[in-house]
């Protein structure tokens, strides 16, 4: 089967199983491998994409049903040249660890933040709760991104 996807600005074809899910597809037949295949169901939150501006966990995203889609990665959100003010936080308050976690969390958080630019802690901890860090101290991560909103947009 074929399904034409629009990823990261990208017209992209696929071709192969329906079922197979939207994580595997974009780390094995694109190469974006930024999406991080971790718990595989749905619990974790470092697999989380955008897709028509919605964050869904990728890993049970069946493909099959996406035809023209328009999916967003952590490859569409920043690159090493070019970090988004999320990257560029956590690198600066020190949060990452094995970094397993932190696509997920860029993901998560530049949607957040641009519906909701001035949150408090509790609503940040609140939002954070459908993704898993295990290595770092959620309150690192929260001072980090606290400290964009002082500076206003993300970029
Ligand atoms: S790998 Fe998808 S939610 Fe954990
Ligand atoms: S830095 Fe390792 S899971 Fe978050």
């Amino acid at each position: 089967m074929t399904i034409r996807l629009k990823i990261n600005d990208e017209n992209l074809e696929y071709h192969g199983d329906p079922r197979a899910s939207l994580l595997e597809v974009l780390r094995t037949s694109f190469r974006l491998t930024g999406s991080k295949s971790v718990c595989c169901e749905g619990f974790c939150g470092a697999c989380t994409v955008r897709i028509n501006g919605e964050l869904v966990a990728s890993c049970l995203q069946a493909v099959g049903v996406l035809e023209e889609a328009d999916i967003t990665t952590i490859e569409g959100v920043g690159s090493l040249e070019q970090i988004n003010s999320i990257q560029r936080a956590f690198e600066e308050h020190d949060v990452v660890q094995c970094g397993m976690c932190f696509p997920g969390m860029v993901m998560t958080f530049t949607a957040f933040l641009e519906a909701n630019p001035n949150p408090t802690r509790k609503e940040l901890k609140a939002f954070m709760s459908g993704n898993f860090c295990r290595c770092t101290g959620y309150e690192r991560i929260v001072d980090a991104l606290l400290s964009i909103t002082m500076k206003s947009k993300v970029t």
